[in-house]
């Protein structure tokens, strides 16, 4: 069975309650289970993290799985400051996707810039939660 890797960085654990006008109040939980339903043959597995070395961590353990399609990463902050997940992207084998809920490009100048875009497979940005679907179609297509 096809496998994916779902990364969320800071404060993405508060999906649904957080600033709800610009993400939305679906909670990722409830997200993933309507995600897990459209797709049975995909094993989408995530993980969350707050703490950027963590993420780097996850990078790393799983970014050199032949079995992995891919992994879908919203870096949150860190997508705007982080050299070092930008690093660990250039590091690891398997594609990695940008992702965020919002429309980056249409908020503040900080949230325009992002480090991590030109070492990415493709980025995908401002279709709320659908993001990460997108996502999994480019990865997968027509799985
Ligand atoms: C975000 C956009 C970032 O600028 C912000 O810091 C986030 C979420 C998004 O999904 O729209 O935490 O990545």
């Amino acid at each position: 069975m096809a496998r994916i890797l779902i990364i969320n960085g800071p404060n993405l654990n508060l999906l649904g309650i957080r600033q709800p006008e610009i993400y939305g109040r679906v909670s990722m939980e409830d997200y993933l289970k309507a995600l897990q339903v459209d797709y049975p043959n995909l094993e989408i597995e995530y993980f969350q993290s707050n703490h950027e070395g963590d993420i780097i961590d996850k990078l790393h353990e799983e970014g050199f799985d032949g079995d992995l399609s891919g992994i879908i990463l919203n870096a949150g902050a860190y997508t705007h400051t982080s050299l070092a997940i930008a690093d660990a992207i250039s590091s690891i084998e398997r594609p990695v996707i940008e992702v965020h809920i919002s429309n980056v490009h249409s908020r503040e100048a900080i949230r325009q810039k992002s480090l991590i875009s030109g070492v990415c497979r493709g980025v995908i940005a401002g279709f709320g939660m659908d993001s990460y679907r997108l996502a999994i179609e480019a990865l997968e297509p027509g799985l």
